[in-house]
């Protein structure tokens, strides 16, 4: 008999070292390391199809596209790629609470409308917990199967026995399996029954959700095993105390990432939100100091949000900068180029930028909104209340061009901008100009110009 052994497993990247330590040398976590028993060899999963391989010419592959089906949520459709492709194997992250399992229990019910029988498991509620949720939601089916199971195997055997039209596992931190003696949660655990859903759902070709519980740093617990496992990665952000909720791609293997859906957590459930761009805009301020908004794109969607900004005389030594829904670092260099290139003085000013509606803006595009509203704030004057703004800002004070100039104004001009302002180079090249007034500039002293009206 061959002896068990013991190794000691990273749980935040998966690292196996045969002695314990402090500190991991390939992530860099420290007292991450516990003792898991090391699976035996038969037990390490086939190939990714879960069948014995066999080697094939490219052209001889047969082609054909994934079979998709619409699961009648559009932004989920959407952030999917164009709706769920059988035998995906799809994880879903985000904090605890939410909204991930209110999500995946409305797109169930209209999986199950109109495609059959789905099957839910949850290691984390009772069926009580979930029919209470399901009757604030309005949902009643006989088409959604509950079960209260972690054993990842019996999981298994259950599904294939049933056949269901989907599956979720609520959540993978959750379930185990039988195979290794290590705790649920524990990377090895993770990984071990993550991989034996992915051979199923490959084989049985039934598309699974897998819904996972984000630690406090912002990573799925184990998230690089898993998300070399799965075939996509939808991030569900959103701030507790706004009700507008993000999903958001991160990898996908049938459609692009970036793509996001939006949706705002009522009290039955998530609403789709159509046009997030008139939702976020909707409280903006009339004339009012210091606001700018940004034609900034997520994925393929353009999205139209407003940045505020607050610019006073610091009362403590050091200014205070701050900001929230932008990079830190990018607004700390944006000041240093108003100040440098644009004679601003901002050395004894307190800067405090924050993007409206909890939501983050990544793109470098929306640097010249956020000097808008820097400059607006500092000056006391307001932007105009019909322009909006995007542009790549430079470290010698340049603005430059960015992707998806027309789309950006598309939107603009569908909301009910009339001024925007641009890199020259995307308003050389536009062919349409929208309806709208469209200012290119070179740099920030121009940009700057034009927003003092
Ligand atoms: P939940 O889906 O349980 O979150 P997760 O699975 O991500 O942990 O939802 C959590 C929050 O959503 C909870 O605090 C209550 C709120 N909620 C509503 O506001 N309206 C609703 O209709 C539902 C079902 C939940
Ligand atoms: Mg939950």
């Amino acid at each position: 008999m061959s002896k068990i052994k013991t190794v000691y497993q990273c749980q935040s990247c998966g690292h196996v070292s045969p002695k314990w330590l402090g500190k991991c040398p390939d992530c860099g976590a420290w007292s991450s390391f516990s003792e898991e028993r090391q699976a035996p060899k038969s037990l390490r999963s086939p190939g990714a199809q879960g069948a014995s391989a066999e080697a094939l010419p490219l052209s001889q592959v047969s082609g054909g596209r994934e079979k998709r089906r619409l699961i009648g949520i559009k932004e989920l459709d959407r952030v999917l790629g164009g709706g769920l492709v059988d035998g995906a194997i799809i994880l879903i992250g985000g904090d605890p609470g939410i909204g991930k399992s209110t999500l995946i229990l409305q797109a169930l019910a209209k999986i199950s409308e109109t495609s059959g029988t789905v099957l839910y498991v949850s290691g984390e509620e009772s069926p009580e917990q979930i029919k209470l949720r399901a009757e604030r939601l309005s949902i009643n089916s006989d088409s959604i199967i509950l079960l209260p199971e972690t054993l990842v195997e019996n999981i298994i055997e259950v599904s294939r026995d049933m056949k269901p039209t989907a599956l979720v596992i609520d959540s993978i931190q959750t379930i185990f399996t039988g195979d290794l003696s290590s705790a649920p949660g524990s990377v090895g655990q993770i990984r071990e029954s993550a991989a034996k859903l992915m051979i199923y759902a490959k084989k049985s070709q039934v598309p699974v959700f897998l819904i996972g519980h984000v630690t406090k740093e912002g990573a799925i617990a184990g998230p690089r095993v898993l998300e070399h496992i799965v075939d996509t990665v939808l991030y569900f952000e959103g701030d507790r105390g706004h009700p507008y909720r993000i999903l958001r791609t991160v990898k996908n293997r049938f459609g692009s990432t970036n793509e996001i859906g939006v949706f705002e957590m009522t009290d039955n459930g998530l609403g789709e939100i159509d046009n997030p761009s008139e939702l976020f805009l909707s409280e903006r301020p009339v004339d009012v100091s210091g606001s700018a908004v940004i034609a900034s794109m997520e994925g393929t969607r353009p999205l139209l949000v407003e940045v505020q900004a607050l610019v006073s005389p610091t009362t403590f030594g050091m200014p205070r900068r701050t900001s929230m829904g932008v990079d830190f670092n990018r607004v700390n260099l944006l000041i240093a180029v108003l100040e440098k290139k644009a004679g601003l003085q901002l050395g004894g000013m307190d800067v405090f930028t924050n993007i409206v509606g909890g939501l983050k803006v990544v793109e470098p595009a929306s640097d010249l909104g956020i000097i808008a509203a820097i400059v607006s704030s500092f000056r006391e004057t307001p932007v105009g209340q019909k322009t909006c703004l995007f542009g790549e800002v430079g470290l010698s004070g340049e603005v430059r061009a960015v992707a998806q100039g027309e789309t950006r104004l598309k939107e603009a001009a569908k909301i009910g901008f009339k001024q925007v302002i641009v890199p020259k180079n995307t308003a050389d090249r536009l062919k349409t100009d929208f309806g709208l007034t469209i200012t290119g500039v070179k740099n920030v002293e121009e940009a700057i110009e034009h927003i003092r009206r």
